[in-house]
């Protein structure tokens, strides 16, 4: 079966590339490059021997879309993960936010429609919940006010993709991610920023190999153990092994309903303190960090009922946090060995 993955050359788009060939599907992928690197292609071709074939097509285009599809009539399903992702940028410029992950998704559905495609997994985050009331947050507590535009876009996008679904053959599947972090144990993909990283783990990375001077730990005055906010990391070839079957329950026609929603997280909670802790622990060295003020938009703690994913999926988090910081870290160093850009 061919499917289409949108950001396919991004963090893990391409985790996920992997997983679906080492599954027997055949991939198209689409980017338009503007956070990745198309050497990821010839990377993931590394790991598992097979050169996906790749695009670069600007999903807001809708004519370059429309001609894509034209010329690919044997898709039978999508998974859509382009989209900017940087909580801080789209504070500052939230119609960037808006116009690109709003638009492309638009006009990815419309070209399913036309195409008859009826299969979708959809790249959602815990962001929808907001500071949930009670932890850890399942699939039915309630979606609350986004603490960015970023978050907004995760929004809207889960209520397109509902209203699409009712007037059409569409099931989706729509994936709320907690924190992916990690890389791929071949060390040959894993997250790559552009610029200066928005996210914990690639920042202490790029601290500890040099890139980047000081860790900022954002506010010790939060309501947790020991102040520092808590988050549900997640293995991102975890997450990645979680599209794949998504993707076969869709297809398999196993759903329950033409829209369903699943948490994907370890279940566990770790403050920023004690990440740094577990990746000093397995990279045996001293991180340089500082306690700096709240940063805005963080929810002070959040983790994951993946009670659903378990059963529905049949899936669960394998990775624990040592073992994720130490592919992250495995991740850098092989970058500074092979990849200066
Ligand atoms: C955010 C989004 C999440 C999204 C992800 C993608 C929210 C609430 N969460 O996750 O939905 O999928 O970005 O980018 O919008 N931290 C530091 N110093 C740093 C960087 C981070 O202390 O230099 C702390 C943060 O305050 C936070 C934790 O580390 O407590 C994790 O931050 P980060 O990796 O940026 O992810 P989230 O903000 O949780």
């Amino acid at each position: 079966m061919k499917i289409l993955v949108t950001g396919g050359t991004g963090y893990i788009g391409a985790h996920t590339v992997v997983e679906l060939q080492q599954n027997g599907y055949d991939v198209v992928i689409i980017d338009n490059l503007s956070n990745s690197y198309p050497e990821v292609i010839q990377s993931i071709q590394k790991i598992t021997g097979i050169l996906p074939a790749f695009e670069k097509i600007e999903m807001c285009d809708k004519a370059q879309l429309n001609d894509f599809f034209k010329r690919n009539q044997d898709i039978d399903g999508v998974i859509h993960f382009a989209a900017f992702k940087a909580v801080g940028e789209s504070t500052l410029f939230p119609l960037k936010y808006f116009h690109n992950n709003l638009f492309s998704l638009v006009n990815l559905l419309s070209s399913m429609q036309d195409n008859k495609i009826k299969s979708l997994v959809f790249s959602s985050s815990c962001t929808v919940y907001g500071q949930p009331d009670k932890l850890p947050v399942d699939e039915n507590s309630p979606v609350q006010t986004a603490s960015s535009p970023y978050g907004e876009t995760k929004q809207i996008s889960e209520k397109i993709i509902s209203s699409q679904i009712a007037v059409s053959d569409l099931n989706a599947i729509l994936l709320r991610y907690f924190n992916p972090i990690g890389a791929h144990e071949s060390a040959l993909i894993g997250e790559f920023p552009i610029g200066i990283p928005s996210n914990l783990v690639p920042f202490i990375t790029q601290t500890a190999i040099g890139k980047r001077e000081c860790l900022n730990v954002f506010g010790n005055d939060y309501d947790t153990p020991d102040g520092t906010c808590i988050r549900d990391y997640i293995y991102v070839v975890d997450l990645a092994k979680a599209h794949v079957k998504a993707l076969n329950r869709l297809l398999g026609q196993q759903q329950e309903n033409k829209c369903e929603i699943f948490n994907l997280g370890t279940g566990r909670g770790n403050s920023v303190m004690e990440a740094i802790k577990s990746f000093e622990l397995v990279s045996g060295k001293k991180l340089n960090y500082k306690i700096a003020p709240r940063r805005d938009g963080d929810v002070a703690k959040i983790w994951a009922d993946c009670t659903l994913a378990n059963k529905k999926l049949g899936w669960i988090a394998e990775k624990n946090l040592d073992e994720m910081m130490l592919s992250a870290w495995n991740w850098e160093k092989h970058l500074a060995e092979n990849f200066k850009k």
